[in-house]
């Protein structure tokens, strides 16, 4: 008989990874599905899909069915994950893997239990979800077992995720829209405003991973970045300063300072008072912005860190949740009413 591994799926806003029990993670893909758009015939999903974004003709729309976090589009949403679980589990007819998801802080109920439904047909035997900011925290490495208050912040792409947990679970928390996307949004609007310049959401992306900067730098660098002139219609390339995405940015991580804020306000003092001495651990993808630390620590003077390697923290605990399944009960979510 083939032998069955455990898995652990970070269901992400704009990449899905899969950790498998002895093998690590066998999957990374961009959360993205191709359609066409008067039939809604699924072309292409993942990074085939991915490359399809902002340059897809007419009748082809690249769809990223979770982008603000919960489920917009629920139809694809199932299909991607399908897909996906199905490359790295194959067809199973005896033995029925476990699996432990992370689903977006957003998705509701209804959406909770299709997940897990959408996992029993791609071949699980059993599914659990695991909340983000609890996966994030064990993927770190962050023990929050004791009597102590540790604060995680995960930012993806949709979404933030804020959390203190003490005593193995979640005391306070919030999950704010100022995420990675957020942050290319407010780059394309200050393009268009300042140049007259209009530019995709990859574009925008390529901008603040490459110059961005969330605190002003000593020496500016910059880039040439091609879109459309608002005025005349065509095309045209501009310089753009990391003075500027600094401008750009400014505002949407003050929002993100004050949304930490919030949580730390609502945190009972003893555990408020852990915090500000251990600090905050950053883990996802948008956590890796230039400076983005700095901004928080100046604003907040708590001391903040951000995960090794923080697009993988989520599905490294989810990993983790598998290596010890008794230990982790409290934490793990189950639908009984939704296994066969
Ligand atoms: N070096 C970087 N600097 C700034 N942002 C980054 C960097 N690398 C990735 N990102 C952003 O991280 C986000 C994706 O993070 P991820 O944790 O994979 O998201 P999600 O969990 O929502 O799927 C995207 O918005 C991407 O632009
Ligand atoms: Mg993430």
């Amino acid at each position: 008989m083939a032998q069955v591994n455990d898995i652990g799926v970070d269901l992400g806003t704009s990449n899905v990874l899969i950790y498998m029990k002895g093998k690590g993670i066998v999957l990374r893909e961009p959360a993205v599905v191709a359609v066409e758009r008067e039939s809604k015939k699924i072309l292409a999903v993942g990074s085939d899909a991915y490359r399809m974004i902002g340059r897809t003709p007419g009748n082809v729309m690249a769809v990223r069915p979770l982008r603000q976090g919960t489920v917009s589009d629920f139809e694809l949403t199932s299909t991607m994950l399908r897909y996906f679980v199905g490359n790295v589990v194959g067809r199973r007819l005896f033995a029925r893997p476990r699996a432990i998801v992370s689903v977006p802080s957003g998705v509701n109920e209804v959406e909770k239990r299709s997940i897990i439904s959408i996992m029993f047909d791609a071949g699980m035997r059993r599914t659990q979800l695991l909340d983000r900011p609890v996966a994030a925290a064990l993927g770190v490495g962050v023990q929050f077992e004791e009597a102590y208050g540790s604060m995680i912040v995960d930012m993806g792409a949709g979404v933030t995720d804020i959390a203190v947990l003490s005593m193995g679970e979640v005391v306070v928390s919030s999950c704010v829209p100022i995420g990675g996307d957020y942050f290319d949004d407010a780059i394309i609007r200050y393009l268009r405003k300042k140049h007259n310049l209009l530019i995709g959401e990859r574009t925008a992306e390529e901008i603040k991973i490459n110059i961005g900067s969330a605190v002003p730098q000593v020496s500016d660098i910059t880039m040439d970045v091609t879109g459309r002139n608002l005025i005349s219609g065509l095309p045209k390339t501009q310089s753009v300063t990391t003075s500027e995405v600094y401008e750009a940015l400014k505002d949407p991580v003050m929002e993100l300072v004050e949304a930490i804020q919030a949580v730390i306000e609502r945190t009972p003092p003893q555990l408020a008072s852990d915090i500000f001495d251990d600090g905050i651990v950053f883990s996802g993808g948008a956590s890796s912005l230039t400076g983005l630390t700095e901004a928080i620590y100046t604003a907040l003077r708590i001391p903040c860190g951000v995960a090794d390697d923080p697009q993988t923290s989520v599905v490294m605990g989810c990993g983790r949740a598998l290596d010890d399944l008794a230990g982790m009960k409290h934490l793990l979510e189950s639908r009984k009413s939704w296994s066969r």
